[in-house]
């Protein structure tokens, strides 16, 4: 089989060898439910407190502020959805305040509000990088404003949003404040007081953890109708038996990405600038998409003329790279991206994007490779 290079490290990532030996003894000998009374119950409770411990610490908030879900997609749903309902009984606020360049997670879980529930969906501008200018914020928010929910560092262009400054306003008017950390988290230290969060969204599998589980954060809570009920699981915000390999395997990983981030980010930083450097150098028409600087460490993104984003994705895999469009533009279905279009970029060159995340294993020998493929698929593309 033909050698392929992944270079896709935002749409998932490999379990790091550490995460899955501590793991791996609860989906075997201490496969216990952390609700039982007996002895297996309260290992696998002691297994799970400890995991929150962790993740709570990396968060900047205590333990019991620390709600395991299924994954970031759950996350966003919960503090969407609970925030919004909860916040329009206490003080009858009903409008939704998000961005044009969310994840689907929160765009359709904010439409959903709109359209089943009777919520105004009210949209922050971004500028030509994708980021949000907090003076905008203060320009929209309102009593009426039942929560705010702005992403950390974007998925499709890597922008990182001034989520700080935001929170202060939000603060202010005392609206909460939610952010989707799911790609921020393996690259930004996390800290919720620093940021002024409410509510904040992690994924395990976008940083060396297992899929299938993540975990809202929660700091001075206002109140939240739970997501799923059921027994009183998670603070009876969430309910259903807590998958405590998935939870254990979480905090090992979510620990080590944020203790490893210095090293982390200096190499991932050094290979992205070069493959940036080398794909604007070498081919003509070609664009960075996001923030030049204010981007996360493993992210590349780019728009090319007169090309067919699906068409370089399908050329650069036959010849073993693996890398995305970064949006949830399928083949046979060019639309362009509504992330790209809102940023100012036309149709027609949004159609020709490519997005290039990195990861710990990836070399600057690699790098070279991807940046002479792009050039010549591109070049064969256009002809
Ligand atoms: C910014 C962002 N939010 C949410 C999600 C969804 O996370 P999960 O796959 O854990 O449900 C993703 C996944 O791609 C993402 O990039």
């Amino acid at each position: 089989m033909k050698k392929c290079t992944y270079f896709d490290y935002a749409a998932t990532t490999p379990v790091d060898p550490t995460v899955l030996q501590t793991m791996l003894p609860y989906f075997s000998d201490e496969f216990g439910n952390p609700s039982s009374i007996h002895r297996w119950g309260q290992r696998a409770e002691a297994a799970l407190e400890k995991a929150r411990v962790i993740c709570a610490k990396f968060l900047n908030i205590t333990p019991e502020n620390v709600v395991f879900t299924s994954g970031g997609t759950e996350s966003d749903n919960l503090a969407l959805r609970g925030s919004a309902l909860f916040q329009r009984k206490a003080v009858g606020a009903d409008e939704v305040l998000i961005t044009h360049v969310e994840h689907p997670a929160i765009s359709h879980t904010a439409r959903q509000l709109e359209a089943e529930f009777g919520f105004k969906l009210r949209f922050l501008p971004v500028n030509k990088y994708g980021m949000v200018d907090p003076s905008d914020v203060k320009k929209l928010i309102s009593s009426k404003t039942a929560l705010v929910s702005i992403i950390y560092g974007n998925n499709e262009v890597g922008t990182v949003n001034p989520i700080a400054e935001i929170g202060i306003i939000c603060r202010e008017m005392d609206i909460p404040f939610h952010s989707d950390a799911v790609q921020a988290a393996a690259h930004i230290p996390m800290d919720m007081v620093r940021d002024n969060l409410t509510m904040l969204s992690i994924g395990a599998h976008k940083m060396y953890g297992p899929k299938g589980v993540g975990l809202l954060g929660i700091n001075v809570s206002k109140g939240l109708i739970p997501a799923q009920t059921g027994g009183g699981q998670e603070f009876n915000l969430r309910a259903g038996t807590q998958n405590i390999p998935l939870i254990v395997g979480m905090s090992k990983a979510f620990e080590l990405s944020q203790t490893e981030i210095g090293n982390r980010n200096k190499n991932l930083i050094c290979l992205r600038d070069q493959l940036i450097a080398g794909v604007l150098d070498r081919i003509p028409d070609s664009f960075l998409t996001g923030h030049p600087e204010i981007r996360l460490p493993n992210h590349a993104s780019f728009v090319f003329s007169s090309v067919d984003g699906n068409r370089l994705l399908m050329y650069l895999d036959s010849q073993g790279f693996a890398c995305s469009s970064g949006s949830a533009c399928k083949v046979g279905s060019p639309k362009p991206s509504n992330v790209l279009t809102s940023m100012g970029i036309k149709p027609e060159l949004a159609i020709g994007s490519l997005r290039v995340t990195i990861g710990k294993e990836t070399t600057e020998d690699q790098i070279n490779d991807l940046t002479m493929a792009i050039e010549s698929s591109v070049r064969l593309l256009r002809k």
